[in-house]
């Protein structure tokens, strides 16, 4: 039983704990790092950094998740929220990716990172993706927290970064909410069945 059940109703199990994300997110950040270094040039300045480097963070699930993340990447880069709806009140099914608002327009010769917590169908990412490509950036990458062992019929592309392959189970906590709750629950747990289901996210 989680050491947070009683505040946090219906959780099943742990999934994965505080300190296994704080780690993996410190790995993350550290990798991200060294790739965008490297394509950057050791020796470009900072303003010529913070000139290309772009993160996207997709609303509202990967709030907790880029928030840590990018205290994990000491340089300097621009945020660029997008909201994206796939799975609106208590849905577990996907209903389609909607982008809400507008996708930024400047992103052509940009080193641009989409950042999710977790790739489900593919369809939150395959269209941001997609529609950031269009605009031709110098780099197009994705990172998510979370990989569902799916299969992902016509999806030609994986993300550059995963913090960890889970199950194919709904799962709340840093960030994922059921129902627009958890997302201030500080681990990755599944719900009890019946109370937020077994299937897909
Ligand atoms: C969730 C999650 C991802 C997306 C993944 O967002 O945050 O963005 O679904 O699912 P997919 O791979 O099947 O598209 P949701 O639509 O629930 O909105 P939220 O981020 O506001 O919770």
């Amino acid at each position: 039983m989680p050491a947070h059940a009683p505040v946090f109703p219906n959780l099943e199990r742990v999934l994965i704990d505080q300190a296994a994300i704080a780690a993996r997110v410190g790995q993350l950040g550290r990798q991200i790092a060294s790739d965008l270094q490297q394509e950057l040039g050791r020796d470009a300045d900072a303003a010529l950094v913070a000139s290309q480097i772009v993160l996207i963070p997709i609303l509202t699930g990967s709030i907790v998740f880029v928030a840590d993340l990018i205290r994990q990447i000491p340089m300097m880069m621009s945020l660029r929220v997008v909201a994206v709806s796939s799975y609106p009140g208590t849905s577990m099914v996907s209903k389609g990716a909607k982008i809400r608002g507008e996708l930024p327009a400047d992103l052509a010769g940009r080193h641009v990172l989409i950042v999710d917590d977790i790739l489900d169908t593919g369809r939150t990412l395959g269209l941001v993706r997609s529609m950031i490509a269009e605009q031709r950036p110098a780099s197009l990458r994705v990172c998510v927290l979370l990989r569902k062992a799916l299969p992902r019929p016509g999806q030609d592309w994986e993300p550059e970064y995963v913090g960890f392959d889970i199950p194919d189970e709904f799962v709340v906590g840093y960030g994922l909410d059921f129902d627009g709750y958890y997302r201030n629950y500080p681990e990755i747990a599944t719900l009890i069945p019946g109370m937020g289901g077994t299937q897909g996210r």
